[in-house]
């Protein structure tokens, strides 16, 4: 029987069903610790499938080692983590999860919004704190969202549907994106194409969508943070190397941003310090998909491509090699 080998267990047994065809087995990492390369070179042994999650490095030289492997099935709508060039070279079909997850990350993107907006984090370890004596005119004034210009960078799925929730709070949406968006998705979300440079200097909240490439690593840095107007918010949940987290966080020490929402990192798990410091900073453990309904559905989509694969189907849905 072939072997499916799965580096997480799925969010509900129930959905093993779907590859009761095959053997499956998880070879998860022990807890708290991640795969390097040649760990995933190990548990892939023998493998005719594998279902991947984003902190697992299928590298080229990884790619060069599992030569059993026909289908890495990624339990993500990102991909970042897997060489497709080097997958494509060696036949290896990749596949991902996009759509069922855009809700789930676009609700969190607003409530980071809200969140850092209406300073959550501090309105809430000061009623924790007993510090709620009597009801201020000034306690933690924050911003509004009404009125306010949102920057969305990176206008596709998960851009889109923050455009159409920020719609109904009232705010004008700006975007930049690789190409142009079109006509009926400007429309519906009334969003304005603007150059990256206006994207930046305009904004009142940049919300990132982008996903991680060469030519967004790093993108936002400390001289482009500089460029955003004092008391900009940041919000990123799309992958935390598109900004410099030692430059936000100086940005953030020194004023000129009032906050940030963050639910990806740098280096993750790893979080800078100045970030677990900073007082409106709101930090989440890279949550964007994480509802039942969203990671139910990343779960099965993930199984049908490698039950479509492992049968020999003349489809596999969700390739993206
Ligand atoms: C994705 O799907 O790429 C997310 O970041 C994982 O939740």
């Amino acid at each position: 029987m072939p072997l499916v080998v799965l580096t997480r267990e799925l969010p509900d047994e129930r959905l093993r069903d779907l590859l009761d065809e095959f053997d499956v087995e998880v070879r998860a990492p022990a807890e708290g610790e991640l795969y390097g390369e040649a760990d995933i070179v190990r548990i892939a042994e023998g493998a005719d499938a594998l279902i991947t999650v984003l902190s697992d490095p299928i590298s080229r030289s990884v790619i060069e080692q599992i030569g059993s492997v026909g289908i890495i099935a990624q339990f993500a709508v990102g991909y970042d983590n897997i060489d497709t060039e080097a997958a494509a070279e060696h036949g290896i079909i990749v596949t991902n999860t996009p759509d069922v997850l855009t809700d789930a990350t676009a609700d969190l993107a607003m409530g980071l919004m809200l969140g850092v907006a209406r300073r959550l984090r501090e309105a809430d370890a000061y009623v924790r704190a007993g510090r709620f004596r009597r009801w201020e005119t000034t306690t933690l004034l924050g911003l509004g969202l009404s009125g306010r210009t949102l920057g969305i960078f990176g206008m596709g799925r998960i851009g889109a549907a923050v455009a159409r929730r920020a719609l109904g709070f009232g705010m004008r949406i700006i975007y930049h994106n690789r190409q142009r968006a079109n006509l009926t998705l400007e429309r519906r979300a009334c969003a304005q194409y603007v150059t990256f440079d206006e994207l930046i200097e305009q904004s009142d909240i940049l919300s990132l969508h982008a996903s991680l490439n060469t030519a967004s690593r790093y993108l936002i840095d400390r001289d482009t943070l500089l460029r955003m107007k004092p008391g900009a918010i940041i919000i990123n949940t799309a992958r935390g190397p598109i900004i410099s987290e030692a430059d936000l966080v100086e940005m953030l020490s020194k004023g000129h941003l009032a906050g940030a929402g963050l639910d990806v990192f740098e280096d993750e798990p790893r979080v800078h310090p100045g970030l677990l410091e900073a007082p409106n900073v709101l930090l989440a453990p890279h949550l964007g998909s994480a509802t039942v309904e969203a990671r139910t559905e990343m779960a099965a989509m993930c199984a049908r491509a490698v039950a479509a694969f492992l049968r020999g189907e003349a489809t596999v849905a969700n390739r993206v090699v």
